[in-house]
């Protein structure tokens, strides 16, 4: 079971790490593995645009070179309104399965919208096509 205020708190700690400079756009995002472990990461931008990554692509990162390969649930923590990743981070996460999405407002945290990764990219790309 995902202990969803625990996957939350995750988010909103890294968050506070954001380096991101140029947005002011401060996101934090947490992961839960099958295992029941929790890895987060915090955007990260550079001044050449283009090469900022996103929380939800740093945690990923992080979490594959933990090991780990499939979660069940994602926590993002940005803005006033609760945001849901964007389209490049929807395709990233989806790459090791469905999962809880839950998007959380930074100014409160009790503001939470939640979906399933498969409903936020409908007509996927095909990953078995590769397999
Ligand atoms: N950002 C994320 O970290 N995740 C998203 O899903 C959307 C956008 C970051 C990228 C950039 O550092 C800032 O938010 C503004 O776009």
């Amino acid at each position: 079971m995902v202990d969803e205020a625990a996957l939350i708190q995750a988010a909103l700690d890294v968050r506070r790490n954001s380096y991101s400079p140029y947005s002011r756009f401060a996101v934090g995002a947490a992961l839960w593995t099958v295992d029941g472990s929790i890895v987060a990461g915090c955007n990260v931008e550079n001044g050449s645009f283009p090469l900022s990554v996103c929380a939800e692509r740093a945690a990923v990162a992080t979490a594959i070179g933990l090991g780990h390969r499939q979660f069940m649930a994602v926590a993002i923590v940005a803005g006033d309104d609760p945001v849901t990743p964007c389209g490049g981070c929807r395709q990233v996460l989806l790459e090791f399965g469905d999962m809880d999405v839950i998007c959380v407002s930074a100014r409160d945290c009790h503001r939470v919208s939640r979906y399933r990764l498969r409903d936020l990219l409908p007509h996927a790309f095909d990953l078995e096509e590769l397999r």
